[in-house]
Order: C-alpha cells, then structure tokens, then sequence
C-alpha cells in the first residue's frame, strides 16, 4: 500500500489537469517566447495566459506578476531588490521571528552588508501584533516582510492591519504568501501588499516555478542582468512549461477555493478529533481560530517526533517540528519564538492535508499514529 501523504506543506501532488496543460509545451509547441513566428508567438500567448490566471488568483494585474523559480527566489526578489533600490533612505527593515528560512536568511545576509533588522516577537500561537510592528518603525525603516501563513503551524498573520501602518509611514511591505496561495482567499487589494511572493509546488504545480506579485509603481532592482524578459525584471528566457503549470495551478485554485478550503478543514478536524481522542496528552500548537484550513500542528509527550516519523513512514507521511542533525535535535526557530520548551518542541509533528486527502486516509493516519506514540511513550520500541 503507498503511504499516506499528509505533508501537503512541504509539497503537493501535480494535479493531472496541470501536466494535461503543460503537454504541448514540452513536446511539439517549443518556440521562444521572443521568437516572431507560429510557435514563438504561441509561448508568448501562453505566458500572457497565464499572468491572466495567476493575476485573477490574486485580484492582481497581469502586469503585475513576475515569473520566477518558485517561494525561495520571490522573497529574495522582494527582500533584496527593495533594500538595495532604496538604500539611498534608509537600511531599517523589519521582520518577525516565525519567517521561512527563504526570509530570515535573505535579513540574515543583509545584516551583513550594513542592513538593521528587527525581529519581532510572536504570541503563543504564533502570531505578530501589529502594535510590536508600528512601534518598531523608525524614519530609515524602508521594508516590512512578515509572512501570510506560517509553514510549520498554519497560523496566519493579521497582514491587512499590518500593510496598512507599512502604507502610513510610506514604507514598502511585503508577504511571502507561499503557504496561504490556494488555500486561502489571497488578494492583494484587499490585503494592501505591495510585494508577494508564490510557489507553485504548494499549489498543485511542480517544484520550480513560483512568482512574485510587484504591485505598480514599486521601486525593486533587478537580482539578475540579461535581456528584457518579464519586463527586464527577471531577465532569462521563460520556464514556458512551468509557466503554464503555474497559471493552470492558479485557474483551477480559483475556480474551487471554498470547496479546497471546506474538505482540507474537514479532514484537519477528523485529524484532530481522531488523535485527540486516543491520545489525551497531547498539545495542539495550531490555533484553532486563525490558521490555514490543512495545518496541525502537534507535540506528543515523551517522545522524539523524528523517531515517530521514520518508524510510520510506511504507513504514514508526515514532517516533524525540529531538525536533527548528527544526532542532535534542533528546535525549530518558530516554536521557539513562541516559546514552546525543548522537550515538547522534540515531540512535535506537522501534519498537513490537501485537497486529495480522504477520509479513510485520515483514519488510517489516526490509528497508525496513535498506536505508535502509545508505543513509543511506553518505551516499547
Ligand atoms: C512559507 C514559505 N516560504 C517560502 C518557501 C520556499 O519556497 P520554494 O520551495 O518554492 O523555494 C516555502 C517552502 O517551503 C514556504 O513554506
């Protein structure tokens, strides 16, 4: 039997109407997109689609959109090309202490080169206060990043409040929406971002691709130099397939948010009512109230989450808390920040559903678990 997959943060499935998309694309319709006949017009076409889909997602223009490598490459655009187009005024960003290593090593980096960063703190659940965030402005401040939905606990940040203090001091800001595009209503009017940042393979495209939403006007240098691709901005000829992919991904996003959002937050609550009831000693670290309809995060006592994942792994695929390397365990930043202790750090799990989870799947991902860490905190293997 395959494992079940409840890792859909970590990555999804190519949904089949995606690879269906980007077929003619690898095989006979091969043209540069610059390229001024049939097959190149035909890419330049395909790519214009696909701003369309990706805008349409993100109530954005197409104009507005920027093709790129995926999550980690948008944020460094974002993070990178607004400090260096803008360090004539100021060299004060500020940033949260939950980002995805793709945030706080770009920070980490510019604080090298004479940037200042601020991190903020995060409540127990993750979750940044907008006051922490006006109080922390100052005259040189000239970027905010702080993340839509966190990757490790779903928990999802008050952004319009916060782009709106951005907007007051005239200072730019930015989401790194790769967690919350697809599963969430992500729209930047609405949220009031002027930079956000899309990764494809959290949205039922393939690795690889992703895009950057650059609202107009904004000032952003370039992190590359070549042609005039993607408006000059991202110079490279165009991931024509991925492209594709990425529009198709966001169309059919689109085209069923609501019912994706109902059936991941059914199968998180069957998750969540099915351990909890076998399992009484456990702590949920997701809120309940504010997260992301998939994400469950949790630590069970007594026990390593690394050694729970390897011995299911048959069964049952899911991601732990903490990283452990040379046999030593490190807590993630996230649960740090929001002060989770050593031992329960070790023993937390993140469970993620997506649209393809079933119910039998839950309940098999129930009784496989919950039956291992009743092993496990006996001592029993
Ligand atoms: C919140 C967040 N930002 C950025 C990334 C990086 O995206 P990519 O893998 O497309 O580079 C991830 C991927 O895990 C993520 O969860």
């Amino acid at each position: 039997m395959i494992p079940v997959y409840l890792d859909y943060n970590a990555t999804t499935p190519v949904d089949p109407e995606v690879v269906e998309a980007m077929l003619p694309y690898i095989t006979t319709s091969f043209g540069n997109p610059s390229s001024n006949y049939s097959i190149g017009r035909e890419n330049r076409e395909a790519v214009s689609r696909a701003k369309q889909q990706v805008a349409a997602l993100i109530n954005a223009q197409p104009e507005e959109i920027c093709f790129n490598s995926g999550g980690t490459e948008s944020n460094n655009h974002a993070i990178l090309g607004t400090a260096f187009a803008a360090r004539g005024r100021g060299k004060h960003i500020i940033t949260s202490a939950v980002e995805h290593p793709a945030v706080t090593n770009v920070c980490r980096y510019l604080a090298t080169q004479g940037w200042d960063i601020t991190w903020l703190p995060v409540t127990r659940y993750g979750e940044v206060n907008p006051e922490d965030v006006e109080n922390a402005v100052r005259p040189d401040t000239v970027l905010i990043t702080i993340m839509h939905a966190n990757n490790e606990i779903g928990t999802i940040q008050p952004v319009p409040e916060i782009a709106a203090i951005a907007a007051r001091h005239h200072v730019m800001f930015h989401t790194d929406a790769a967690q919350s595009t697809g599963k969430l209503d992500v729209d930047v009017k609405a949220m009031g971002v002027d930079l956000l940042s899309i990764a494809g393979h959290k949205l039922y495209a393939p690795k690889g691709i992703g895009a950057l939403f650059i609202k107009q006007g904004t000032e952003i240098d370039n992190l590359m130099h070549g042609a005039g691709q993607e408006k000059g901005l991202r110079p490279g000829t165009e991931n024509v397939i991925q492209i594709v992919a990425l529009g198709k991904a966001c169309e059919i996003a689109n085209s069923n948010l609501a019912e994706n959002q109902r059936k991941m937050y059914v199968m998180r609550e069957r998750l969540l009512q099915g351990l909890s009831s076998s399992l009484k000693h456990m702590t949920v670290h997701t809120d309940p109230d504010n997260s992301l309809p998939n994400t469950l995060s949790i630590a069970f006592p007594r026990m390593n989450a690394y050694t729970l994942t390897e011995v299911i792994a048959s069964d049952v695929l899911i991601s732990t808390g903490s990283a452990c390397h040379s046999g030593i365990t490190e807590i993630s930043p996230v649960l740090k920040a929001m002060k989770v202790d050593q031992l329960a750090a070790e023993g937390t799990v993140r469970i993620s559903t997506g649209k393809y989870t079933t119910g039998e799947e839950v309940d098999h991902a129930v009784q496989i678990i919950s039956q291992t860490v009743l092993k496990l905190a006996a001592g029993s293997y």
